[in-house]
């Protein structure tokens, strides 16, 4: 279902402007809550300003050519949603993430304030690919950056069906025409036809990768964490990363082991260590202190260092003394066919290749 954004008009401020707070549905309020929620949540891998990059090539939110090319309903959905299957989790609370409807558009605001120009006018004409082969196209100029399939990265996921269901051609057109200024992603005009263009288009469309569903609302997490059973894994005593072959070797021996998952709830949901417990990063000072000491822990997250990191730093500073972070993160646990719990298997969607 989709959610209507609708953000009200920027308030003048121009004159009278008092020293008391502002009302609490103004604009400034907004943008205030906005900005809060962000740091708390977004920074951590697309930077305190924006400027992307901070974790996980997580592309610069603050970028004008992006900005001014994504609408308000994008940015919501975008946000809302996610994109399952990357480390870009759902964050709106339907979709198993921390945030309300109002929430979301609070950060919304906050994005749109870094704008400095206005909207700029897209080209929403019907696709007219002519003979051009998409598929030649985009792995001549655009796999390097983002995959063969259009999903392996290192860069934005074109075919993901969540970006593609979202964007409209006129902003994928206005994305790759005019690329995004002092990032990795040049613009292509004048070294792509319109043609050409359109014809890159709509063999992503054509071609959606396969991904996890989006996630649904977590169930209340419970805060009894149980302590695994077992010896003591032969981790060295000081290690800050434990690498993925190691941890899942120790776990198969039965070692006491307690993995904690540093992701938002929607990405626990669609699939975990088996075992593991939910701790998102962005709770972990407040909740810290439902996680057991006496036993290993492994924070792990999809990034694979940003999140994981961050509670990894909080249960080190109150106390816990054998902490590490699982190296290569969720991605390659799951791949190398260890241990996990997931839902079954018809709640994938897309038809990819
Ligand atoms: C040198 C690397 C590089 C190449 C080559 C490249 N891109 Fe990009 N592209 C990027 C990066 C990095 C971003 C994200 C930039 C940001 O906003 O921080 C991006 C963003 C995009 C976006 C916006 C996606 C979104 O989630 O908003 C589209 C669409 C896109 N690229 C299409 C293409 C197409 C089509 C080609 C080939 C014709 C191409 N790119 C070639 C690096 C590249
Ligand atoms: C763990 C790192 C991480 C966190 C935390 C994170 N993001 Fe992202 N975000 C990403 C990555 C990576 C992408 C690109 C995904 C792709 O297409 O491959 C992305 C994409 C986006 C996009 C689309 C940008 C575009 O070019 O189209 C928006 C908007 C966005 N994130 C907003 C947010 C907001 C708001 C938050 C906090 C509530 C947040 N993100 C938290 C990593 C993150």
């Amino acid at each position: 279902m989709r959610a209507t954004v609708v953000v009200p008009l920027l308030v003048a401020l121009a004159g009278g402007r008092c020293q008391d707070a502002p009302p609490p549905d103004s604009r400034e309020a907004q943008v205030a809550r906005g900005q809060a929620a962000y740091a708390r949540t977004c920074a951590i891998c697309h930077g305190r300003a924006g400027e992307g990059y901070a974790a996980d090539n997580a592309p610069a939110l603050a970028n004008e050519d992006f900005l001014v090319t994504a609408s308000d309903q994008y940015l919501y959905e975008t946000i809302a949603r996610g994109r399952p299957g990357t480390v870009m989790s759902g964050w709106a609370k339907e979709h198993g993430g921390p945030y309300d409807e109002g929430q979301v558009q609070d950060l919304v605001a906050w994005l749109r304030s870094w704008q400095k120009g206005t909207m700029r006018p897209l080209d929403q004409a019907r696709l007219q690919p002519g003979s051009h082969d998409g598929k030649a196209l985009y792995v001549r100029h655009c796999a390097s950056c983002h995959g063969a399939g259009g999903i392996e990265g290192p860069y934005n996921r074109l075919a993901h069906p969540q970006l593609l269901d979202i964007a409209s051609d006129g902003f994928l057109r206005a994305s790759i025409v005019e690329g995004r200024s002092g990032t990795p992603m040049k613009g292509f005009r004048g070294l792509l036809q319109p043609a050409e263009v359109d014809a890159i288009i709509a063999y992503l469309r054509q071609n959606p990768a396969r991904v996890p569903a989006v996630g649904r609302p977590a169930a209340t997490a419970s805060a009894t964490v149980a302590l695994p059973v077992g010896g003591e894994p032969a981790f060295p005593g000081d290690a800050r990363f434990i690498g993925v072959d190691l941890a899942a070797r120790e776990m198969r021996r039965g070692a006491r082991i307690l993995f904690v998952d540093a992701r938002p709830p929607s990405d626990f949901q669609a699939g975990h260590i088996r075992g593991a417990v939910n701790l998102p990063f962005y709770e972990a000072p407040e909740r810290a202190g439902e996680i057991p000491k006496g036993t290993w822990v492994l924070t792990y997250c999809g990034c694979p260092h940003a999140e994981s990191g961050e509670v990894a730093g909080v249960l080190r500073g109150r106390g816990h003394d054998r902490v590490a972070v699982l190296d290569e993160g969720w991605g390659p646990w799951k791949t190398r066919g260890y241990p996990v719990e997931e839902p079954p298997a018809s709640a994938s969607s897309g038809i990819g290749p």
